[in-house]
């Protein structure tokens, strides 16, 4: 949706206005706390005791994001493990911004000097059997094999969103984490995002009314030559560290140490691991999980009833547009998906025409609206921009004609003692939403890491309404099967229902090899 900068700024404040009525000694307090921002939401404290000893699994793109924003008064990490050379030297170093830091800035040189790396993640296992957890960042084809090798040597694993590459893995994933009595996570962390928090907060007390369609959608533009991340160069340095890693374990080369030993078909893939099927997810594992999850927690963490879409490589599968080096990629995955999704409203059980749609869209060839999420309810909008920014809009009144996107509005108790939105000829700025800015908006990394080392060390298994894991294995499998079905929607063209069955970790059905999909 285009907005002017007025429009915006009005749509921000209208949000920390809302905000501020619904939970207001909440917000006020939390700000006060800053930077414990995330413990005084999400409802864990400063760690008692030592940090938890910590491994670090896979430090390139992501994982020196979380290495940048781990929090050290919670962990203590240990060492790192990553398979590419230049990757080890960047878990020290970063990429020199506020982004990937790098340990030496983050943590200080001798600290960091400290923190020993290691190529793969069985060696950091074997060298270091004092670790309590591990944090996972590798691509999506081996998180659940690296994820089971930590669980099966007695560590709480943290790793990455999505949480496998099938839902079979999900669910052993699962049963060896209840096996052993230990904590699995999953970082979608929108969980742990306090705009996130606010923005349900408005949901769950009615300020939007009823909520019938969302429109989420993450598009980048990828047109450009040379502008797609996900086709990164493989370098050299990369290859000679693994061609003399497989010689020392008596391997021909990179190549096939790679795909007999460490679940990677070729040192390509495994730098290019998003394009092809049997290593990434697609655009719907990538960036759609995200969306999805956000979804699903506004609509109250329910399952989805249904889902149907179209996929296509409408952009690098054309013959004849783009750049000579985008006509010879040889990519699997769709550059363009469009997905619906038929969610239960909250009287669905009574009235099964309670639905919310909601559509959800990838594309490669234009970011004009680059990634968030619109919710649009009957009395009225809620925008999450990129993770960092939340817009609130009233519903114009049919009979008044206030509200929409130039006006502010304000709170009031309804006559019905809920809360209800007023809209306001007033265009000054909230006092509220000068609160909530003493903080910069975290996006949710370092909170899901404080959290998960506080429910370690409080030996905390139980569900969130006892402080339990805000993404647990279980909600990160119902965020996998969303994305993964849809890719099966997509490519068997049908509208898939789900199945309970799926969402249930002891149970051994699955979409991926379910009859009515796939016979
Ligand atoms: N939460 C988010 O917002 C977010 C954002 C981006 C990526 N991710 C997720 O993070 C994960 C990693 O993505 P990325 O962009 O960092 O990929 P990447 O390719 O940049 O980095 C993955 C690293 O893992 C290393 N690796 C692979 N197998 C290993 C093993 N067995 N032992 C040690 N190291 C190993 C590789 O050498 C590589 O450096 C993916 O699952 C991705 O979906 C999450």
């Amino acid at each position: 949706m285009q907005l002017t900068p007025e429009q915006q700024r009005l749509g921000k404040d209208n949000f920390h206005e809302a905000v501020s009525f619904t939970r207001r000694s909440f917000l006020v307090g939390a700000a006060a706390a800053v930077p414990g921002l995330g413990a005084a939401y999400f409802g864990y404290e400063h760690l008692q005791g030592n940090p938890v000893k910590v491994g670090f699994i896979g430090s390139g793109d992501e994982g020196s994001v979380l290495l940048g924003q781990h929090p050290p008064a919670y962990m203590d990490i240990v060492a790192v493990a990553d398979l590419r050379d230049l990757n080890r030297v960047r878990a020290l170093h970063g990429d020199g911004n506020d982004v990937r830091p790098g340990l030496i800035k983050k943590l200080g040189r001798e600290t960091a000097m400290k923190i020993e790396l290691y190529r793969d993640h069985r060696e950091l296992l074997k060298a270091h059997p004092e670790i309590e957890a591990v944090v996972i960042a590798v691509p999506l084809c081996q998180h659940a094999r690296v994820a089971i090798d930590c669980l099966n040597a007695g560590k709480h694993v943290l790793t990455e969103k999505l949480m496998a590459h099938s839902v079979t893995e999900c669910k052993e994933m699962i049963r060896i984490a209840r096996e052993k009595k230990l904590l699995l996570a999953v970082g979608h962390q929108r969980h742990y995002n306090v705009l996130y928090d606010n923005a349900n907060e408005l949901i769950k007390n009615g300020l939007l009314g009823d909520i019938k369609f969302i429109r989420a959608q993450w598009h980048r533009n990828n047109s450009f030559p040379g502008r797609d991340s996900w086709q990164p160069a493989i370098a050299k340095q990369d290859r000679a560290g693994l061609d003399a890693m497989a010689k020392e374990l008596g391997f021909k080369d990179a190549d096939e140490l790679l795909s007999k030993d460490l679940g990677y078909p070729s040192l390509d893939k495994l730098v290019k691991w998003r394009l092809y099927n049997n290593t990434g997810g697609g655009l719907m594992a990538e960036l759609g999980s995200h969306q999805l999850d956000a979804c699903s927690i506004f609509l109250g963490k329910v399952k989805p009833i249904a889902c149907q879409g179209y996929g296509g490589k409408n952009f690098y599968g054309v013959k004849g547009i783009g750049s000579p080096e985008q006509q010879a990629d040889d990519r699997e995955i769709d550059d363009h998906v469009y997905m619906t999704f038929e969610f239960p409203g909250p009287h669905y059980a009574e009235d099964k025409n309670d639905i919310t749609i909601v559509t959800y869209s990838s594309i490669s060839t234009n970011r004009m609206e680059p990634y968030g999420e619109t919710v649009f309810g009957s009395r009225a909008t809620l925008i999450m921009k990129q993770e960092l920014e939340a817009m609130l809009y009233k519903e114009a009144s049919p009979v008044t004609g206030g509200g929409g996107a130039d006006q502010r509005l304000y709170v009031l108790n309804g006559n019905d003692g809920k809360p209800a939105l007023q809209a306001s000829d007033s265009t000054g700025p909230s006092k509220a939403a000068a609160v909530a800015d003493i903080g910069q908006v975290s996006r949710g990394y370092t909170e899901e890491m404080e959290h998960f080392a506080y429910c370690i060390r409080t030996n905390n298994f139980g569900p969130i309404a006892e402080g339990g894991l805000r993404c647990p294995g279980e909600q990160g499998m119902k965020d996998a099967i969303m994305a993964l079905t849809s890719n099966l929607a997509m490519k068997h063209k049908k509208r898939i229902v789900f199945k309970d069955e799926w969402f249930d970790p002891t149970n051994d059905a699955v979409p991926e090899t379910d009859p009515e999909i796939v016979g």
